[in-house]
């Protein structure tokens, strides 16, 4: 067996050891990769020491097209000349820490909402890939939830008044929710798009809630109604019992399903330590 899993938590991630992953070329390795991700949803390395054009490689051979259109692509932001390497730091061009009012500052700031990424786009992501190039002193984790188990718990009368509904999710709504405004020409280029609610997973056929801070709101239904209902099982999928926090380390690459599970940025002292990590998110395409 080329690779070992280790499972980090009841409902799902698990850690892998095996070979370097910029070695990893063989396709039966990586189809076991992702049959792993199938099963897990969160898969966690450490000591894979990526240089970028390495893990834009690796992202591709792993599972074809990239998301380029972030929100730090129509901002300007990008230090590595391509918007598929999304810089997830808080540093500027020059590599001081940005300051608290700098407009690109916004992104990393709305990962601490839960979130998946790229569910703004069609078509959304489906795998992100964040290696960690440098971290502070102090704990600055990421926080996955699984959605499977989350819709899994739900009870049956919950699940058919939502199983059939839909969810518009714009990334210009969830940087509004905390009080950052795009023009109107940014905005034109973020318009956002309607998504399922509830997503069957293809080769699994499990289910899972598609929940984001980006869904502003429920197709079906009047605003408010289905704002609260959006706020409701957020809160029910993000529960301790479906919550995995990752304490990171120099070197550590992590693979999430965005399809099946949201995640967010813990706060930390942003002001005085750097923290770099770039992220790769493929695209679903079958
Ligand atoms: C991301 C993201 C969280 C973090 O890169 O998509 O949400 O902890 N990052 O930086
Ligand atoms: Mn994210």
């Amino acid at each position: 067996m080329r690779f070992t899993f280790r499972p980090l938590h009841p409902h799902f991630v698990a850690e892998v050891t095996g070979p370097r992953l910029q070695d990893v070329h063989d396709p039966a390795d990586l189809a076991r990769l992702r049959a792993a991700m199938d099963q897990y949803a969160v898969l966690v390395w450490h000591d894979q020491p990526f240089a970028d054009d390495e893990q834009l490689d690796f992202a591709q051979r792993f599972d074809g097209v990239l998301h380029a259109r972030t929100s730090l692509a129509v901002l300007g932001r990008n230090r590595f000349g391509n918007d598929a390497l999304t810089d997830v730091s808080n540093v500027d061009e020059h590599g001081d820490i940005m300051a608290a009012d700098d407009r690109r500052r916004v992104s990393s700031v709305s990962n601490r909402l839960w979130h998946t990424d790229a569910s703004f786009v069609d078509p959304p992501g489906r795998y992100s890939m964040l290696s960690a190039r440098v971290i502070p002193p102090v704990r600055a984790d990421t926080e996955f939830a699984d959605m499977r188990a989350a819709w899994d718990a739900l009870d049956a009368e919950t699940r058919a008044q939502i199983e059939h509904l839909h969810a518009h999710h714009s990334i210009a709504y969830s940087r509004q929710v905390l009080g950052f405004e795009f023009d109107a020409a940014e905005r034109d280029k973020l318009a956002g798009v309607v998504q399922p609610l509830v997503r069957t997973l293809p080769r699994t056929g499990r289910r899972a809630l598609y929940l984001a801070s980006h869904a502003s709101r429920i197709v079906e239904w009047p605003v408010p109604e289905g704002r609260l209902l959006l706020r409701d099982l957020i809160e029910h999928a993000t529960r301790p019992e479906f919550v995995y926090a990752h304490e990171w380390h120099v070197g550590d690459f992590v693979i999430w399903d965005n399809r099946s599970t949201m995640h967010r940025a813990r706060p930390f002292d942003d002001r005085a330590h750097r923290r770099e990590l770039r992220r790769t998110t493929t695209l679903d395409i079958d």
